[in-house]
C-alpha cells in the first residue's frame, strides 16, 4: 500500500517500522496488519509520514525497489487529484485507467543502460486491473461508490496548473490531474509488479472551481474523504 495525500498515518495493527537499503537510498515503511485482515502488509507513505517531501522529489525508485525488495506483488496506491471532467465530481474515487505524463525531471527507469541494461516497457495496460478488481469487489462489499475508466495527466508540481494548461489537458482527453502516478506506475511495471491506484477527488482543477486553488483546499477534502478510503483499503486486503 503506497498512502498518498492524507493517508500518511494510515494505522495497522501490529506494525513495526523498518528501514529498507535500496541502490537509490533508505526507505522507511511499515510492515504489519491492516484491520481485521491476516494478510500482512507493507505500508509506506509517498510523502513521509509528516508530508515532508513534495511529488517532484519522491524518491520513486527507491519505493519501489523496496517493496520489491520485500517480496511485494500487488501495489494499491491512492492519489488525490483535481478533476477536469463533469464526470468526476468532489469526492469522487476514481480507479485510473491511463496516464498522459508531463512529469520533467523524475527518473523514469531502473533500466538506464550499460549494466542495468534496456527496457522498453509496454505501457498497453498501465494500471493492473486483478488489483482494481479487488478493489470494485471491496467497494461493493462495504457500499462504497467507485467509478473507473480514468485518464490521468501527471503534471511536475508541485505548484498547481494554469487554468490554461488545464484547457489543453482537456484536450488531450484528461479526466484528472495529479503529481504522482508517473514514475510510480512505470516503475512498478518495470519490476513486475501489479499496481493500481483509487484516485480521490479533492477539487475542481484550476480555472474550473471559481476561487484559486489551495494545499489546505486538498487537505480539507482529504480529511472528508479519508475515513471511506481506509475502510475501502482495509476491505480490498480482506477480498
Ligand atoms: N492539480 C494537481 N495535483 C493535484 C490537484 C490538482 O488540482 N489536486 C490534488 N492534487
Amino acid at each position: 500500500m503506497i498512502g498518498g495525500t492524507g493517508l500518511e498515518n494510515l494505522t495497522l495493527k501490529n506494525y513495526y517500522p523498518e528501514v529498507v537499503e535500496t541502490p537509490y537510498g533508505k526507505v522507511q515503511v511499515d510492515l504489519g496488519i491492516l484491520g481485521e485482515s491476516r494478510e500482512s502488509i507493507v505500508f509506506m507513505s509517498r510523502h513521509g509520514k509528516t508530508h515532508a517531501t513534495p511529488p517532484h522529489l519522491v524518491n520513486y525508485r527507491a519505493n519501489i525497489w523496496a517493496l520489491k525488495k520485500l517480496g511485494v506483488t500487488k501495489i494499491l496506491a491512492t492519489a488525490a487529484v483535481g478533476s477536469l471532467s463533469t464526470r468526476y465530481k468532489l469526492g469522487d474515487l476514481v480507479l485510473v485507467d491511463q496516464f498522459l505524463d508531463f512529469t520533467k525531471s523524475r527518473p523514469q527507469t531502473f533500466y538506464e543502460g550499460g549494466d542495468s541494461g534496456v527496457l522498453h516497457v509496454d505501457m498497453t495496460e498501465p494500471y493492473c486491473h486483478s488489483v482494481q478488481k479487488d478493489i470494485y469487489q471491496a467497494a461493493e462489499n462495504i457500499g462504497v461508490a467507485i467509478r473507473d475508466g480514468a485518464t490521468y495527466v501527471c503534471t511536475e508540481g508541485p505548484r498547481f496548473e494554469t487554468p490554461a494548461e488545464i484547457k489543453m489537458y482537456q484536450m488531450l482527453g484528461g479526466e484528472l490531474v495529479g503529481m504522482t502516478s508517473v514514475p510510480e506506475v512505470v516503475l512498478a511495471k518495470e519490476l513486475g509488479m501489479c499496481y493500481a491506484t483509487i484516485a480521490m477527488v479533492t477539487n475542481e482543477a484550476a480555472g474550473i472551481a471559481d476561487h484559486p486553488l489551495t494545499h489546505a483546499e486538498v487537505l480539507e477534502s482529504m480529511k472528508m474523504m479519508g475515513k471511506t478510503v481506509a475502510r475501502l483499503v482495509e476491505e480490498t486486503f480482506l477480498t
